[in-house]
């Protein structure tokens, strides 16, 4: 009895992980961890469901408030990486090719909280990306490519093509530089203690 219902769980099992596969390939690959191009080499947005449950690196906040009214992006910026590159990055202190570094823009809500005042969460309202892929990019400054898929609230936009370098990666490259490999490590203090750990 204990045997043939483990013996149906297991064709249970099997029948899924078939079905499974096949979505996969149907999607021209489900791994939404590593870049995904349309044919025209456009980067394929990654579901907010899948990136939220990325390692988070931190948010930065640059509030209206302190910006005369206009900060060119008034939200929080919640940067996630996916596990398999963080992973990397504690091993190596450098971003391996195929890492994805998904920016996403929440608003500022309440400004007041029963802990105090301040600037708490509000609405998703935008994604940016950088991929760092040396197929893609061999000439940009670390490989990275820079992409947004909407700045407003979701769902956010299917497919993205690379920015021109002005919109983007001028300023990395200028402010972040080539030391911290173009990304503003600096305001993330996890990302800055795996890499002093490294180099221990
Ligand atoms: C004027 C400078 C500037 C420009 C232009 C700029 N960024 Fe950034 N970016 C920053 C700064 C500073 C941070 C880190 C602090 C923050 O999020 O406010 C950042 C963070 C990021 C991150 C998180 C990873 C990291 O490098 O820290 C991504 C992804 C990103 N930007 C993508 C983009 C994309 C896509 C564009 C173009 C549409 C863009 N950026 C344009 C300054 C800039």
């Amino acid at each position: 009895m204990k045997k043939s219902t483990a013996a149906m769980f297991a064709a249970g099992v099997s029948g899924v992980m078939v079905g499974l596969a096949m979505l996969g390939a149907a999607d021209g690959g489900s791994d939404q961890t590593k870049p995904r191009y349309t044919a025209d080499g456009k980067l394929k947005t990654i579901d907010p469901e899948v990136f939220r449950d990325w390692v988070q690196l931190g948010t930065p906040v640059t509030p209206n408030d302190q910006n005369n009214g206009e900060a060119a992006f008034p939200e929080f910026h919640a940067v996630y990486v996916p596990q398999w590159a963080w992973a990397e990055y504690k091993k190596t202190a450098k971003w391996p090719d195929g890492t994805i570094l998904a920016k996403e823009l929440i608003k500022v809500g309440d400004k007041k909280a029963p802990s105090g005042a301040g600037y708490f969460e509000g609405e998703f309202n935008g994604l940016d990306v950088a991929v760092k892929d040396k197929s893609k990019g061999p000439e940009a400054p670390g490989n990275w490519l820079y992409y947004n898929f909407n700045h407003g609230k979701p769902p956010y936009a299917a497919e993205a093509a690379a920015q021109p370098k002005a919109n983007c990666s001028s300023c990395h490259e200028s402010n972040a530089g080539p030391e911290a490999d173009f990304v503003f490590s600096r305001y993330y203090p996890k990302v800055k203690a795996a890499a002093a750990k490294v180099k221990k």
